[in-house]
């Protein structure tokens, strides 16, 4: 039996997450696959509830479960809480709580969408890479950081750190799955700039000599988020630093046409984190278009990574390019001649398509 922990956190989290609930029981059920289920409070609803964005209880409960899927935290309700009492710092500290070191994020085009990106066909037709972004230091962590005033000035300050550890393992799960790719790794760096970057380019060398059937290429930064729109085909893996991860993949939901389609998976040492990229979506919470394609999708990441379930992964995946396929598509996706559907209808049609997978 299977745990897993439901954080439906603020905004449309909790419109997505029901439907990537749907879509994770009826593969369950069409695989066999026994699953417990608890809710939690993460973000904004923890803060109303408790004052603190991940109280201790959640923390617990996520330690103790084999996975977990998360809606998204964050609002205009809790915007002007100082930076270690807002939501997002919930999401933070429970990353880096269960350690959750490695955010991987796939990108690709799925067919039926490629006139829906505003790039062009031709330069985002096959594009399908995967993004393992560091997700435990960096700026997000670094110490010192704070907002001090110094006398007649204030202060704002945030540091960018690595050690050799934290490179290490990520760039060995990097290196690892473009082993099972097309054996390609570009590690994105600024090290004409800065020290951690010297370093991180330093320790991605080191580790490639352990994979010697892969290549691995180094791009700066800034030249990364040109070549991702300019010529997407020619990446297979690639790995950063956090901040760097961050900003690349909102960057890169436009080859896939919305950041609604994009899924992603942390992991650490055991269990797993899984969430669509985006965020809270103010400005369509309950409107019910919400797109709950990236929590599907992180739903078959679940089942793939924490459950070691492929068939039931892959089955979720096929599901979602068939419903694609026929032609029924969430607002944001919409192109002429197609079929609009809300959110839950999306959710029924793919869980249905995985029943009958
Ligand atoms: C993401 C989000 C988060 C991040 C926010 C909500 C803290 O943008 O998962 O990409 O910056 O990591
Ligand atoms: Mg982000």
């Amino acid at each position: 039996m299977a745990t897993i922990v439901v954080l439906r956190g603020d905004g449309i989290g909790p419109e997505v997450v029901e439907e990537g609930l749907k879509v994770l029981k009826a593969a369950a059920r069409r695989y066999g696959i026994a699953l417990e289920f608890t809710e939690a409070l993460l973000g904004g609803v923890a803060i109303d509830a408790t004052g603190d964005p991940l109280p201790e209880e959640t923390l617990r409960r996520c330690r103790e479960a084999d996975a977990i899927l998360l809606g998204a935290v964050g609002g205009p309700k809790w915007d002007t809480l100082p930076g270690d009492r807002r939501p997002e710092r919930g999401l933070l500290r429970l990353r880096q709580g269960l350690e959750l070191y490695a955010n991987l994020r796939p990108v690709r085009v799925f067919p039926p969408l490629l006139d829906v990106s505003p790039l062009k066909r031709d330069v985002i037709d096959g594009a399908d890479f995967m993004i393992f972004r560091e997700l435990t230091g960096g700026l997000y962590y670094g110490t010192p950081r704070g907002i001090e005033r110094r006398g007649e000035e204030e202060t704002g300050m945030d540091t960018l750190i690595y050690t050799t550890s934290e490179i290490v393992r990520i760039a060995r799960l990097a290196f690892q799955a473009a082993s099972k790719r097309r054996k390609k790794v570009t590690s994105v760096d600024k090290a004409n700039v800065l020290m951690s970057s010297q370093l991180w380019r330093r320790v991605v060398v080191r580790v490639a000599q352990d994979f010697p059937g892969v290549t691995l290429e180094h791009i700066l930064v800034d030249n990364c988020a040109m070549q991702i729109i300019r010529n997407p085909r020619q990446f297979d893996v690639i790995v950063t630093e956090n901040m760097f991860g961050d900003i690349l993949s909102d960057e890169a939901a436009v080859i896939a046409g919305s950041i609604g389609l994009l899924p992603s998976a942390s992991l650490g040492a055991r269990g797993g984190l899984y969430e669509p990229i985006h965020g809270t979506a103010p400005d369509i919470v309950g409107t019910g278009q919400a797109n709950p394609i990236g929590t599907i999708l992180s739903v078959a990441l679940l089942m793939r990574y924490s459950l070691k379930q492929e068939e039931a992964a892959t089955a979720i995946e096929t599901a979602v390019e068939r419903v694609l396929a026929q032609g029924y598509r969430t607002a944001d996706v919409k192109q002429p001649g197609t079929q609009v559907v809300g959110t839950r209808q999306m959710g029924d049609l793919i869980a249905q398509a995985v029943q009958t997978a």
